[in-house]
């Protein structure tokens, strides 16, 4: 409802994994070369860690999305924690293998399923397709039996080549979990941290989304520098809230007809929205 006010196409602060409005800070620059190496040196595992909210899983869809859809076969799994091994399993040759499960889980089981997904794997590679799993919120996973599952899963190699890559994210908290298997932990061959941003790069990033959401060039900054360190602070540099913020400063900026967004205009839709 203010695009058009502010010289906008679209609404930029969005909370989407939308990979067109990638900001490659220096940090999500490393990890998205380190990721990329990965997958396209057959490397076997990436990890990539991080805080709530700045930016892991919309890395994950950008690797993919780098790819080319043609050139890779991926399962993207977002909640590894609830699932059975097996389940586990199944998800991960469902994402890269759509055609090949029937719809009734009790119809497999985990060992027939290893040799299915072995098979598959071979296939997308004659088809000149990489393997890629993402496990999301891995962070999340209680059951040592489930990074067992994982590490197996790596076992699948041919003359010394993973069949697969697999990029494991989570929050930092993952890093000392992953630990329950040692020997997953011994195969992680890159790893990859993101922070929250710096004011700097806060407001490079809230410039970036600007711009991508058609503010013309040289009038993109709408946001007073004072604005700016004032939503650093608040947002603590993590993405996912700076976005929140700037979007209802934009909406309130809007509604008050104000020509920037200057700190007080900030400091009053934190008040009035209950912002944290
Ligand atoms: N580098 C970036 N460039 C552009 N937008 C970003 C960037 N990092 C994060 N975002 C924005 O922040 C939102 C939250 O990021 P994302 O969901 O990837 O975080 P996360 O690290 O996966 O968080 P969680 O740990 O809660 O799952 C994204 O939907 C995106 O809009
Ligand atoms: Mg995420």
């Amino acid at each position: 409802m203010y695009r058009s006010y502010w010289c906008l196409k679209e609404k930029p602060f969005q909370n989407t994994p939308d990979s067109s409005y990638l900001y490659l800070s220096s940090q999500h620059e490393d990890a998205l070369m380190k990721l990329s190496y990965a997958v396209a040196q057959d490397l076997g595992c990436g990890l990539l860690t991080g805080v709530f909210g700045c930016g892991k899983t919309l890395l994950g869809r950008v690797v993919l999305n780098n790819l080319g859809k043609d050139r890779y076969a991926s399962a993207f799994i977002n909640s590894p924690s609830g699932s059975e091994p097996a389940e586990l399993l199944r998800s991960i040759v469902r994402g890269l293998s759509p055609q090949s499960l029937p719809e009734k889980k009790t119809e497999i089981m985990a060992d027939s399923m290893l040799e299915k997904l072995n098979n598959i794997l071979l296939d997308n590679i004659r088809d000149g397709k990489r393997n890629i799993i993402i496990v999301d919120e891995a962070h999340t996973i209680e059951d040592p039996r489930i990074f067992e599952q994982l590490r197996m899963i790596l076992n699948f190699q041919q003359e010394d080549k993973f069949l697969l890559t697999l990029l494991i994210l989570g929050q930092p908290e993952l890093k000392d979990k992953i630990t329950i298997s040692k020997p997953l932990e011994q195969r992680i061959a890159v790893r990859c941290h993101l922070n929250p941003f710096s004011e700097e790069e806060t407001g490079k990033y809230i410039l970036h989304r600007l711009k991508i959401s058609g503010r013309p060039d040289p009038s993109a900054e709408i946001f007073t520098k004072e604005a700016v360190k004032f939503i650093a602070k608040h947002s603590g540099g993590i993405p996912r809230r700076i976005n929140t913020l700037c979007d209802l400063v934009l909406m309130s900026g809007f509604a008050k007809k104000a020509n920037k967004i200057d700190q007080d205009l900030v400091e009053s839709v934190v008040k009035d929205f209950n912002v944290t």
